[in-house]
């Protein structure tokens, strides 16, 4: 492996009849890191994981994951990769860990490096105790872990997450979120999938936005938010008279106002400097504020300002 990328996808066409679900999506993911693929219900989001990982066929374009070609040699790629979100290959009735031996053995370990392997991922994923039970006692977050492990009994070095905390409770969520930063920590590359902004804020090194089954946005999620604009001062007032006498001082300082909730929004370049010159004209002119604050732009200002709507999950936990 002489490329630094670990997976290469480039013009890739995908159509249901006339419904053109993926419209030329080019994406690279670097050996080592973690890629999301940020996009609301129905960008192409599955579709793209599901042909990467040769479940699914295409149109057009090519896709190389660590050299090999997805069409051309889908046992090898198979054989690097790990795949999430295929319940299917769990068994209700088994506990955790004969589930996991199970998958071992099918991997072709023998018993006992089956078992190894399966007390090491419940370790990992915190499902030691649970392991004894059957399956069909777990609560959601624990069979999302249980999944995750499943796909891992192999030890693949790219590990593809489609949705891995769609519909889990915050607490549930934290926890899946460490587990995928410790398999980044391992050095595994991961390909992750998410509505969430927040998500992909919080644990990719690069973020493509997508959106039609087209990639509208990529960069680090630093990158993203300094496309959509400046930090913002968001200064509020104790009465109508004061929020009046403010607006006034502040002039041209202002950018935008509210008479209902007493705030006025200033841009800001130089936080320390901007912050004491705005403050300064106020104590000048006697105005008092009750509270202030500092907006930073968030992933879902990008995503308000790349597609000219909101994310429906929006970012917030
Ligand atoms: N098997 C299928 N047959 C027809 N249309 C499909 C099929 N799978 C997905 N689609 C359509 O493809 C589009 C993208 O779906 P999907 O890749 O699942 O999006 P996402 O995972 O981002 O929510 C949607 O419009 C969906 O209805
Ligand atoms: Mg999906």
């Amino acid at each position: 492996m002489t490329s630094e990328a670990a997976i290469t996808v480039k013009g890739l066409r995908k159509s249901y009849g006339k419904n053109q679900v993926l419209r030329g999506v080019d994406l690279t993911v670097k050996r080592g890191t973690m890629l999301a693929i940020l996009g609301p219900n129905g960008a192409g989001k599955t579709t793209t994981v599901r042909i990467m990982s040769t479940l699914l066929g295409f149109d057009a374009g090519t896709v190389t994951i660590e050299g090999h070609d997805v069409a051309l040699s889908p046992d090898k790629v198979r054989a690097v990769i790990g795949l999430t979100g295929q319940s299917a290959a769990v068994d209700e009735i088994l506990t955790g860990r004969e589930n996991l031996i199970m998958m071992g053995q099918l991997y072709r370990l023998t018993k006992r490096s089956a078992t190894l392997r399966a007390d090491e991922l419940l370790e990992q994923f915190d499902l030691v105790d649970a392991g004894k039970r059957s399956v069909k006692t777990y609560s959601g977050g624990m069979r999302r872990r249980l999944d995750l492990a499943v796909s891992l009994i192999a030890t693949p070095p790219i590990i593809f997450l489609d949705e891995p905390t769609t519909g889990l409770d915050p607490r549930s969520r934290i926890a899946m979120w460490d587990i995928i930063n410790r398999l980044k920590a391992d050095g595994k590359t991961i390909l992750l999938t998410t509505q969430y902004l927040e998500e992909a804020d919080q644990l990719a090194d690069n973020i493509v936005v997508i959106d039609g089954g087209k990639v509208i946005a990529e960069g680090t999620a630093k990158q993203l938010k300094a496309k959509v604009g400046k930090d913002r001062l968001e200064l509020t007032f104790k009465k109508l008279t004061e929020f009046r006498a403010g607006e006034r001082a502040l002039g041209k300082l202002v950018v935008d106002s509210n008479k209902k909730e007493l705030t006025v929004t200033l841009i800001i370049n130089d936080t320390n400097k901007d912050v004491a010159q705005a403050l300064a004209i106020l104590t000048k002119e006697k105005v008092s504020i009750s509270s202030m604050a500092i907006h930073k732009p968030t992933l879902d200002d990008v995503f308000l300002s790349l597609t000219g709507k909101s994310n429906q999950k929006g970012g917030k936990l």
